[in-house]
């Protein structure tokens, strides 16, 4: 078999268009790696079909990732253990974190037309990495957005804020994309993390629409209920900012 060369390595690591990712000498050395045999390609079809080579291939990018989820979740426990410290209401109710199996991020990139390669997936599935902050209050989701961000190494790359503009169907949440340092293989790669933060009663209305949606797909039920979930929203988020009323006029008491 032939040895990896430099020129397979900057095939693969060339996932750093649009300046997405990370300086080019700064990527992953992923070849080092992929089983002998499919290192002058990252084409994740091919990966694919060799189903015994596919997880050892995607291995070391989405261990990149967990590390990048685990350091960014590793800031928001330090943010709770302050206010913990001050005996403060802690701003953080729960964290849950999931990071994209190789076989949904190939799922991803075929829905969006886009080349099945290592490349692609790196450059345009930002969601690899996924934390979602569960905050009791609205004024907490803005806090730890604020909190994170002026953190000098984190930089932002994207941010939709569906609290102050909800979905069409109700859906309300605030998604920020950050670029998280994370040394790995000995070098620094500045890696994607999508955080969705929201109350827990956006977390709420979620589940269940979640639930709803699947069932009626499932189902294959042709029942409209964009406008009822959107009126749900509405009323959930009544009740939460009347009770964040309250705590506001506990907490200024
Ligand atoms: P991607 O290419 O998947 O990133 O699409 P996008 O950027 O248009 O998606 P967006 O950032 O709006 O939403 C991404 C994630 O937010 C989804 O995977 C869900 O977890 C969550 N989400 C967005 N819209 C809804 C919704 O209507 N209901 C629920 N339950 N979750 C939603
Ligand atoms: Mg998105």
């Amino acid at each position: 078999m032939e040895k990896h060369t430099k020129k397979t390595i900057k095939e693969v690591v060339n996932i750093n268009e649009n300046e997405v990712m990370i300086e080019r000498e700064e990527v992953v050395e992923v070849n080092q790696v992929i089983p002998l045999g499919i290192a002058h390609s990252d084409n994740m079809e091919k990966i694919a079909d060799m189903s015994e080579h596919f997880s050892q291939t995607m291995d070391p990018i989405l261990r990149m990732y967990n590390a990048a989820m685990n350091a960014t979740t590793a800031r928001m426990e330090i943010i709770r253990d302050e206010f913990h410290f001050r005996k403060q209401r802690c701003p953080l109710h729960h964290i849950d974190t999931r990071l994209k199996s190789a076989d949904s991020i190939l799922g991803k990139l075929k829905k969006k037309d886009l080349p099945l390669t290592l490349t692609a997936a790196c450059n345009n599935i930002y969601d690899i990495a996924g934390i979602r902050v569960v905050c009791p209050y609205i004024k907490d989701v803005y806090l730890i957005r604020d909190r994170l961000l002026a953190q000098d190494d984190i930089c932002i790359m994207e941010e939709k804020d569906y609290i102050k503009n909800p979905k069409r169907n109700g859906y309300r949440s605030l998604h920020i994309i950050i670029r998280i340092p994370v040394y790995f293989m000995n070098k620094k790669q500045l890696v994607p993390v999508e955080l969705q933060i929201r109350t827990l009663a956006m977390d709420l209305w979620a589940s269940l629409e979640h639930d709803i949606k699947y069932k009626s797909l499932h189902n294959e039920c042709n029942i409209d209920f964009t406008a009822k979930l959107y009126e749900c929203s509405g009323l959930i988020y009544q009740v939460e900012e009347e009770m964040e009323k309250m705590n506001e006029v506990l907490e200024e008491y």
